[in-house]
């Protein structure tokens, strides 16, 4: 049977470094500008506790998110081992496109994944380049789109990468921009015949845009009297943890029954690195639904610790660090079922069900 498979997977992890103990020197304000007086160091140890994150990644000064989307893609297409020329689509997740440093500009035009094909050095006209605006679920939707077109007959093989430098896009004012870090991860598709009925079993996609529509929005910085012009990546925290909580073990649950397969076959589950604390909750809920009481040991391998939350980038960069055996103690293996999960603004969330 034809099915969409990942043939190759590569990720640029950013150069620099910054701990939580980096943001002593910050003023951080509620949202209601009032000043939060908290010593930095505790604030810093509290928000590892409640996020798991100790340290995430920012790119240098020169880089930007096409940069570095096009580092992550070279990887991929080089470990897929094919001639980029044979090509049909790149698609390039993000939210916020390429913000110079010191710019609160967000730059867009041409596309990022016409600037990526043109980096790549990739002549040919039917290879089409476009973005994909979707959240922090970009990336996987982008794998669903690129699934949809295979089927229609329309493409072969795909590149699909999400990118993201939300440091650029950071209030340092608000704690919870600690949050938020740099990254992007790249993956080749490819729609073909196999004996073990590998790649893409089931699909599933969902926006939630009443109440929840700017649950992560831009809005200005918490210092008072800030420049209005001037717009930052805001969340209402709680409601995002919550809405996550109550919607995407849902979403998963759909996804694998969809795929027709059993949920004792599930044995790894490539869930968005949001936080530490919303992913355990979001697993323990979703194996709760299939009655297991007990989440499965090392089913979700993580990189939140060490890289935070880069949106898009999270889950394309996991999978490619799983691949090569940069995860203490995680591997896929030939036969076995995967999940990916994600979820952001929009509010959106999609799964995809995948055999190895
Ligand atoms: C942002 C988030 C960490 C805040 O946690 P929370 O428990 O909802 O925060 P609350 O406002 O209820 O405050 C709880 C405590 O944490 C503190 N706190 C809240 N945000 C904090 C932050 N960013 N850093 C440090 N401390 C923080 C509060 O001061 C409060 O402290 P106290 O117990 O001493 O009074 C949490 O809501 C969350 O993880 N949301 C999901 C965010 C996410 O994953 N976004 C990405 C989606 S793509």
């Amino acid at each position: 049977m034809r099915r969409t498979q990942i043939i190759g997977t590569g990720s640029y992890i950013p150069e620099i470094v910054k701990k939580n103990l980096d943001f002593q020197h910050h003023n951080f304000y509620t949202k209601e500008n009032t000043l939060i007086e908290t010593e930095a160091a505790v604030i810093a140890q509290k928000f590892q506790d409640i996020t798991g994150i100790a340290e995430r990644r920012y790119v240098t000064d020169d880089m930007r998110s096409s940069d570095i989307a096009f580092e992550a893609a070279k990887l991929a297409i080089e470990d897929s081992g094919i001639d980029p020329e044979t090509l049909s689509q790149i698609i390039i997740a993000h939210n916020f496109g390429d913000v110079n440093k010191h710019s609160n500009q967000t730059d867009n035009v041409p596309s990022l994944a016409a600037r990526v094909k043109h980096m790549l050095g990739i002549k040919n006209p039917f290879c089409v380049a476009y973005d994909v605006l979707f959240g922090c679920p970009g990336w996987l939707q982008g794998v669903i789109q690129a699934d949809c077109f295979f089927k229609a007959g329309e493409s072969e093989t795909i590149l699909v990468v999400g990118s993201e430098t939300l440091s650029r896009v950071l209030d340092d004012h608000d704690r919870d921009s600690m949050i938020f870090s740099d990254g992007a991860g790249a993956s080749v598709l490819s729609y073909k015949d196999s004996d073990r009925d590998q790649g893409i079993l089931s699909t599933a996609s969902m926006s939630h845009s009443v109440e929840e529509f700017d649950f992560i929005s831009m809005g200005k910085s918490y210092i008072p009297d800030s420049d209005d012009r001037v717009r930052f990546i805001k969340m209402k925290g709680r409601k995002v943890y919550e809405y996550a909580l109550t919607n995407v073990p849902a979403a998963m649950k759909h996804c694998v029954e969809k795929a027709g397969v059993d949920i004792s076959e599930v044995k790894k589950v490539f869930i968005h690195q949001a936080n530490e604390k919303l992913d355990e909750g979001v697993i323990k809920r979703f194996f709760k639904l299939f009655g297991v009481l007990e989440t499965p040991e090392g089913v979700m391998p993580m990189s939140v610790h060490e890289l935070g939350n880069s949106s898009v980038a999270t889950v394309p960069t996991l999978l490619d660090r799983v691949r090569r055996g940069k995860i203490d103690g995680q591997e896929i293996k030939e036969g076995e079922v995967i999940l990916f999960a994600s979820v952001g603004a929009g509010m959106n969330i999609n799964a995809v069900c995948y055999r190895v």
